[in-house]
């Protein structure tokens, strides 16, 4: 078992049969999402569009988009399509303001979601046997427990310390020797802080696969934790809204994007202005459609993450390349636009400078202000990282196109998150 390549035999379906289950699971999404929830029904009424009128998977285009805002006005079980009884599990995320959005699993969705997830730690090259520390957080996020489920699924040792108590979990991979490490690449930095400061030689430790997700993160950073760890870092991508972790991800053989498990989520890139398809390639706002979830089927959710979708490599299904960022975390400092993975791609290009940082952005009289804060490196720390600092700035400039100030700052003075990390301060408000 531990040695065939492929988790499921549908990742070397070919492109034919992957369009004719879409195309069934498609049918039955739709007529369920009709059937079921009042929004969608009034929704393709009102866009004049009946389930019964995809033929073929490019009729999807011509249904309405599903949104946060249409979540938030349902909240909190009105797009679930099977009664609250009916529902085995809850996840919420926060989001910036006002209500979490809510979303539900049955049993079987829960199921899915676990073997889905199995999967993903297969295809980064995880093994049943192995030992996954799990420090996504537990709770209402997603992560923890759809991480946990589907490390167990596959047949792994579970250690679900979910977030945080860094101390401790650099203990307890110094003493459990897990295999594999599943956390956001944010604080995945900082439990390599932690394993410096206790004397630990990170590239001695048990870890040899990183599955790392939750927000975005840089091909740099991947560089920058491989060489760190001595091990493989590999992207996971997914939304509670979707599902969870899993919707996507990285294979070991090939880190050249994430793989869509297409069997069970359709992908679309859009125009994020006009909402028109885009074809393969073009990089747009990726929206989503459930394939086979019995609780919350939804229809073409607009995700706000920026990516193209490519041709499959190590699978036939298609990739979708990593997320730059949301559409709503990009930056517009004196008319140009700049995303934050942007200048994360800059900083660790110096080795003075460590991958934490900050932007924080202010308004000086009508002009915004761009502050990049970011940590030396410990052995780097005083002129060296200053001097670099410097450049960075130059870089940027050149690079991104916008002024921005650099602050270098002391080892451990740019706050460290347990999840995702918070990357820009925006000041300018009010
Ligand atoms: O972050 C699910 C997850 C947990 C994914 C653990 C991977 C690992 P939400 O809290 O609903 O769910 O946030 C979803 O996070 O729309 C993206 O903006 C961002 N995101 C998730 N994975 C990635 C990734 C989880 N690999 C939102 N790269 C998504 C970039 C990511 N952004």
């Amino acid at each position: 078992m531990t040695s065939r390549p492929f988790f499921d035999a549908i990742e070397q379906a070919s492109r034919d049969e992957i369009t004719a289950l879409q195309t069934e699971r498609l049918r039955w999404s739709l007529h369920r999402a009709y059937g079921q929830i009042p929004h969608y029904r009034q929704a393709f009424d009102a866009a004049g569009v009946h389930p019964e009128d995809l033929r073929s998977l490019a009729d999807l285009a011509k249904f309405p988009f599903t949104t946060k805002h249409t979540l938030r006005d349902n909240y909190p079980f009105g797009m679930f399509a099977v009664p609250r009884a009916a529902i085995a599990r809850i996840h919420a995320s926060s989001g910036t303001t006002g209500k979490p959005t809510v979303v539900g699993y049955t049993l079987k969705d829960i199921e899915t979601w676990a073997h889905l997830v199995a999967r993903s730690i297969y295809a980064a090259g995880g093994r049943p046997g192995m030992a996954v520390h799990v420090a996504y957080g537990y709770g209402l996020f997603t992560g923890g427990l759809g991480a946990h489920y589907g490390a167990e699924r596959l047949g792994c040792t579970v250690i679900p310390i979910s977030g945080g108590q860094t101390e401790k979990q650099v203990q307890l991979i110094n003493d459990f020797r897990p295999d594999i490490i599943m956390v956001t690449p944010s604080y995945m930095l900082a439990i390599l802080d932690h394993f410096r400061a206790a004397g630990l030689d990170p590239r001695a430790s048990s870890l040899k696969t990183g599955i790392f997700g939750a927000e975005p993160w840089t091909n740099a950073m991947r560089g920058e934790i491989e060489q760190s760890f001595a091990m493989d870092a590999v992207d996971i991508y997914g939304l509670s809204e979707v599902m969870g972790p899993g919707v996507a991800q990285e294979c070991v053989e090939t880190k050249d994007g994430l793989h869509i498990w297409e069997d069970h989520f359709y992908p679309e890139v859009i125009d994020p202005v006009t909402g028109a398809v885009l074809p393969d390639g073009e990089p747009g706002e990726l929206v989503f459609t459930a394939l086979s979830k019995e609780a919350m089927p939804v229809i073409r959710y607009r995700t706000r993450d920026l990516t193209r979708l490519l041709p499959g490599t190590a699978r036939s299904m298609r990739r979708m390349e990593k997320v730059t960022g949301r559409s709503d975390d990009m930056l517009i400092v004196r008319g140009v636009n700049v995303f934050p993975t942007q200048v994360e791609d800059q900083i660790l290009r110096f080795d003075a400078l460590a991958g934490h940082y900050q932007i924080i952005l202010s308004r000086e009289g009508r002009m915004d202000d761009m502050e990049v804060q970011v940590e030396a490196r410990a052995e780097f720390f005083g002129p060296a990282s200053d001097e670099q600092g410097g450049a960075l700035a130059v870089r940027i400039k050149e690079l991104i196109g916008v002024t921005a100030r650099v602050t270098v700052l002391a080892p451990g003075a740019v706050e460290r998150s347990l999840g995702k990390a918070k990357r820009v301060i925006d000041r300018r408000q009010g």
